[in-house]
């Protein structure tokens, strides 16, 4: 890897239950697997000459972890923090801590579902947020922050 491309380095972290893509609900979240959505990313990184690291966990802690890791190490991040967007204070106060550009990605558009869904938690101290456009948001994302 040449030395720009791993100092471009974009942290992609995929939150609970999303390791069930593709049998968890096809008809609101699509039938790829978060293998197949994390293959696309690389696929695309390589063509943007950026270095992608994802990461997914069930765990709130584990993920504020890997979210205080992400500073000063890379370039951007983009977060689907699945359920934990609706409830995590902490995940909240754990992006705070970084100043690169940060994606809320969701793949249902949540504004069209139940009113528990309706409030992030983070929508107000991120750059950006893309919801409702399936997989196409994590590469939209990624393309974003390339030019960012
Ligand atoms: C989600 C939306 C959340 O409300 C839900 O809990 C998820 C996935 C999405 O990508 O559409 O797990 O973040």
């Amino acid at each position: 890897m040449n030395p720009s491309k791993k100092d471009r380095k974009v942290m992609v972290i995929h939150g609970p239950n999303l390791n069930m893509l593709g049998k968890r609900e096809p008809e609101i979240y699509g039938k790829e697997t978060l293998d197949e959505i994390n293959a696309k990313l690389e696929e695309l990184a390589e063509k943007l000459g950026i270095n992608v690291e994802t990461f997914q966990s069930n765990y709130e802690g584990k993920i504020i972890e890997k979210i205080q890791k992400t500073s000063g190490r890379c370039k951007g991040l983009i977060i689907n923090p699945a359920a934990f967007t609706h409830t995590s204070i902490a995940i909240r106060d754990a992006l705070l801590l970084l100043d690169i550009p940060v994606i809320e990605i969701h793949l249902s558009n949540i504004y069209k579902r139940e009113p528990f869904r309706r409030k992030s938690m983070i929508a107000d101290v991120v750059t950006a947020q893309i919801t409702g456009f399936g997989v196409q948001g994590y590469l939209m994302a990624l393309k974003a922050i390339a030019k960012m």
